[in-house]
């Protein structure tokens, strides 16, 4: 399951993108409100910082299909190749998904949480899906059973959409909608760091440096091989 980070903060975006296997940033209105200040200026930085061959995906703030179709080619016009345009499901949503995808630019249907608004976002044309996955398990609803609907739904049907699950609260809900063929999931900066933080394996790296140290000392592998 491919992975993207769910923030605008640019250290974060900067320092994941150095070391983990991203595939890109998501954001929403409700991210960039956290860091503020000039939101063009935060995105072409995000965008600097991931480059043109990963994906930045950016939510239209219009309400009206002709104006979301608008503000999407203008938000692609602004920050080039690999930009995908979130749009929120709804009638308008539908109709301005249906009309970008003809004109070939790239949308996440976003604010799903049912397979059935899944399956109309994919049949209007959406690249992605985004159901929300913590947002139904915080209210007792099968977040990870929609996420395995969804997948089935999709990879059955001749479409080309992906299932980008979203809202996650912790890491083993991501590995949970990874487990039901997910193909793609965002998570936050903190849950990305649970997905490979366990104390084990830190003692684990602990104990094989304290093992050499004591038989070797000092120097490392590289360094013998370098002197030999
Ligand atoms: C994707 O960008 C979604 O909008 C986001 O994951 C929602 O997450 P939240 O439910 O933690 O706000």
């Amino acid at each position: 399951m491919k992975l993207l980070l769910d923030t605008a903060n640019l250290a974060d975006i900067r320092y994941f993108n150095t070391y983990y296997p991203i595939e890109g940033a998501t954001t929403n209105p409700t991210i960039l409100s956290k860091e503020g200040g000039n939101v063009l200026e935060l995105l072409s930085s995000i965008r600097a910082i991931i480059g043109h061959k990963k994906e930045l995906h950016v939510q239209v703030t219009e309400t009206v299909c002709d104006k979301m179709v608008e503000e999407a080619e203008a938000i692609v016009a602004f920050l080039g190749p690999k930009t995908v345009v979130k749009i929120p499901i709804t009638d308008e949503g539908l109709r301005a998904t249906a009309i970008l995808a003809k004109r070939g630019i790239d949308v996440t249907v976003t604010a799903v949480l049912t397979a059935a608004q899944a399956m109309l976002a994919a049949n209007a044309g959406a690249a992605y899906v985004a159901p929300y996955v913590s947002r139904q398990e915080n209210l007792c609803a099968d977040g990870v059973g929609t996420v395995a609907e969804i997948v089935k739904i999709l990879d059955s049907s001749n479409v080309q959409t992906k299932v980008l699950a979203a809202s996650f609260k912790t890491a083993k809900e991501v590995l949970d909608v990874a487990v039901v063929g997910c193909h793609t999931a965002t998570v936050s900066a903190g849950t990305m760091r649970n997905l490979l933080s366990h104390t084990t394996t830190d003692t684990s790296i602990a104990r094989f440096a304290e093992d050499w140290k004591k038989a070797f000392g000092d120097v490392t592998l590289l360094g013998l091989l370098k002197n030999k």
